[in-house]
C-alpha cells in the first residue's frame, strides 16, 4: 500500500475528489469559511447540533450537494488553534488517509489553501507535513499476506510472497499560490517520507527475510537507484580489519554477518560543498536479537526482529540524502548480524578486541548493540568525519525512561544535542538530551579488560551504554547517539500518522539535520517566512 502525494495551488473545489478534506481548529466554523459554499453541504446542521466541533482526531463525513465536484467533505480537527503545530496537522492528515483507505476511495484533497491553517503557521512547512503525513500513513506492510495477492515464491523458494502491488491512492495537498515555498517543501517532504517507507519496508521484514544478506541487498539497491557506493564487508574483512566486537557478536549464527559501508559524494560541480570532512551515520544491524547465551524470554521475543531498525534508518537516510542530491560528502555504515546462542557464540566473561584495539569484557551477551556498535564507530574514523551520529534499538532502559514518544540522544558536542532536538520537533521525530557525566564511565569499568559491556542493574542502563559507546566515537568529531528503542515501532494502534509496525523514526530527523547543514531550509520563523 503506497500513496501517491503532490501539490497543486488550484481551487480544489474545482477538482473530481472522492473525498476533500478540510482541516478545522476547535470551535472555528468551517461554514463561516469564504470558498466553500455549496460544498459543505449539511455542514451548517452538523455545527448547530454541535456534532464536530474540531477537535484533535474528531472527524466528519459530509455529502455536498448543488453539483459539487468532490463526492465527500471531510471535517478534520486540529484542536485549539492556541495549539496550533505541525505535528497537529500531521496527526490530522494521518487521520484522513487513514479514513480515505478505510472508506476504500482513490482520491484524497488536503486544503490548506488560503485557509486558517496557513494563517495560524508558517504556510510551506504545513504544506510539507500534510505531505509528508500522507505518504506516511498510506504507507503498509503487506509483503506476506497472500489473501489480496497473488502468491510467488521468494527468492528462498520456501515462503510464498505476494506479488500483486496494493491499490493506491493519489492525495493532492493544496496551498495557496502565495506561500512560494510550498511547492518546493512539499516535493522534499515526499522525497524524505519515501526514504522513510523504504527504511519501514526493510525493517519490518522479519528476520528468516530480513537477513545481513538482505540488508545488503536493499543498500546495495538503494545505492543503485538513488546515486551512492556501497561496499559490503564479509566476515573475513571484518576478521582482517580487527572487528573482534562485531564478530564476538555474530560468532553463535550461521547466518552471514555483513558489514554494509555506504559512501554519497555531491554531483560533480555541487557548488557550496565542503572540502573536508564528511558526516557519518552509523545504524545498529541486529537481524534478530535473542540475547545469545544470555538469552531473553520468550514473551515479545518476537520484537527483536525490529531491532535493525537504526540500521534500516541509515540505509533510508542515505536514499534521501543521494536524491535530494545535497551538498555534502554522507556516509552511511550499518554493521549487520543476528544475535543467537550456539556452540560457537560469545559466552559472557569472554573478553574481545574492538578495531581500535581496546578491549571489552562481555559480561552480558544481550548487550549486543553497543559492541557492534563500537566497530562501526571505529570504522568512521577513516573518513576524518565532522559529525558521527549513530542510532540503535540499544536498551530497555530507555524506553523505561522516555516511552515511545521521544528518542534519547546523547553526545560530546552540545551544539550538535541542541541541534537534533530543535530537528525533532520540526520534524515530529522528537529527541531529549540525557546526561554523559564521566562518573557514569565508572558503571562499565572491568576488572578483566578495558570496559565491560554492563552497567549497574538498575542504574541509568541508557546512559551507561551510551558512555561504552563514547569510548570508540572517533575523538576529533562531534558525536552524538540516538537511542531509539521506544521509537523504532509500534505494536499498539500506531502514533496517528505511522502505523504498526516499523516507524522508520531517525529517518526524516537525520535528514533535517543534514538538510539545514547544507544550508538548504534552515527554519525560517513566521516573521522571516513573511518577508521572502
Ligand atoms: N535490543 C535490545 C534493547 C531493546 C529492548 C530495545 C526492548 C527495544 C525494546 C538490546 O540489545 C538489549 O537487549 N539491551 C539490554 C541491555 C542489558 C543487557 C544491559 C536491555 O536493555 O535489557
Ligand atoms: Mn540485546
Ligand atoms: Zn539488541
Amino acid at each position: 500500500m503506497a500513496a501517491k502525494v503532490t501539490h497543486r495551488t488550484t481551487d480544489p473545489s474545482q477538482d473530481k475528489l472522492d473525498v476533500l478534506a478540510v482541516l478545522v481548529f476547535e470551535n472555528e466554523k468551517p461554514s463561516a469559511r469564504p470558498g466553500l459554499e455549496g460544498l459543505l453541504g449539511n455542514a451548517a446542521a452538523v455545527e448547530k447540533n454541535g456534532d464536530f466541533k474540531g477537535k484533535a482526531r474528531e472527524q466528519v463525513l459530509l455529502y455536498p450537494q448543488n453539483g459539487a465536484k468532490a463526492e465527500r467533505v471531510l471535517l478534520a480537527g486540529l484542536g485549539k488553534r492556541e495549539k496550533a503545530s505541525l505535528e497537529a496537522v500531521r496527526k490530522a492528515v494521518g487521520g484522513i488517509v487513514t479514513k480515505a483507505i478505510a472508506i476504500k476511495v482513490k482520491s484524497v484533497g488536503i486544503m490548506l489553501s488560503g485557509w486558517q491553517v496557513e494563517s495560524a503557521l508558517d504556510g510551506a512547512f504545513v504544506a510539507a507535513a500534510a505531505a509528508e503525513a500522507a505518504v506516511l500513513a498510506g504507507y503498509k506492510f503487506e509483503r506476506h499476506k497472500t489473501s489480496s495477492a497473488e502468491g510467488e515464491e521468494s527468492e528462498d523458494g520456501v515462503t510464498r510472497v505476494a506479488k500483486k502491488e496494493a491499490p493506491d491512492i493519489a492525495v493532492s495537498v493544496y496551498s495557496s499560490k502565495k506561500v512560494r515555498r510550498a511547492p518546493a517543501a512539499v516535493e522534499l517532504a515526499v522525497l524524505v517520507s519515501e526514504s522513510a517507507n523504504l527504511a519501514r519496508d526493510i525493517a519490518n521484514e522479519p528476520a528468516n527475510h530480513g537477513t545481513p544478506t538482505r540488508l545488503a541487498k536493499a543498500a546495495t539497491d538503494a545505492g543503485a537507484q538513488a546515486g551512492f557506493k556501497v561496499t559490503i564487508l564479509e566476515r573475513a574483512d571484518a576478521k582482517k580489519l580487527g572487528m573482534g566486537a562485531f564478530l564476538s557478536v555474530a560468532a553463535g549464527t550461521e547466518e552471514p554477518c555483513k558489514f554494509i559501508v555506504m559512501e554519497y559524494e555531491p554531483p560533480e560541480g555541487t557548488r557550496g560543498v565542503a572540502k573536508r570532512g564528511a558526516h557519518v551515520l552509523v545504524g545498529k544491524g541486529i537481524t534478530f536479537d535473542s540475547g545469545g547465551i544470555s538469552i531473553k524470554p520468550a514473551d515479545k521475543m518476537w520484537e527483536m526482529k525490529f531491532d535493525k531498525s537504526g540500521g534500516c534508518a541509515v540505509i533510508g537516510i542515505m536514499h534521501a540524502v543521494a536524491r535530494a542530491k545535497l551538498p555534502l560528502k554522507v556516509i552511511g555504515i550499518v554493521p549487520a548480524t543476528e544475535n543467537l546462542p550456539s556452540g560457537t557464540a560469545t559466552k559472557p566473561g569472554d573478553v574481545v578486541a574492538a578495531m581500535s584495539g581496546k578491549t571489552i569484557e562481555i559480561q552480558n551477551t544481550d548487550a549486543e548493540g553497543r559492541l557492534i556498535l563500537a566497530d562501526g564507530l571505529c570504522y568512521a574514523a577513516r573518513y576524518e568525519p565532522v559529525t558521527v551520529i549513530d542510532m540503535a534499538t540499544l536498551t530497555g532502559a530507555c524506553v523505561v525512561a522516555l516511552g515511545e514518544v521521544r528518542a534519547g540522544v546523547m553526545g560530546t558536542d552540545e551544539q550538535l544535542l541542541a541541534d537534533l532536538k530543535a530537528c525533532g520537533d520540526h520534524t515530529g521525530e522528537r529527541v531529549w538530551p540525557l546526561p554523559l557525566d564521566d562518573d557514569y564511565g565508572e558503571h562499565i569499568k572491568s576488572d578483566a579488560a578495558d570496559i565491560k559491556n554492563l552497567g549497574r542493574a538498575g542504574h541509568a542502563g541508557a546512559i551507561s551504554a551510551g558512555y561504552f559507546l563514547k569510548h570508540f566515537a572517533p575523538p576529533k568529531a562531534k558525536w552524538a547517539h540516538l537511542d531509539i528503542a521506544g521509537t523504532a515501532w509500534v505494536t499498539d494502534g500506531g502514533r496517528g500518522y505511522v502505523g504498526k509496525g516499523a516507524t522508520g523514526f531517525g529517518v526524516r530527523l537525520a535528514f533535517e539535520y543534514l538538510k539545514r547543514k547544507s544550508g538548504k531550509g534552515s527554519p525560517a520563523t513566521k516573521a522571516q517566512a513573511k518577508a521572502k
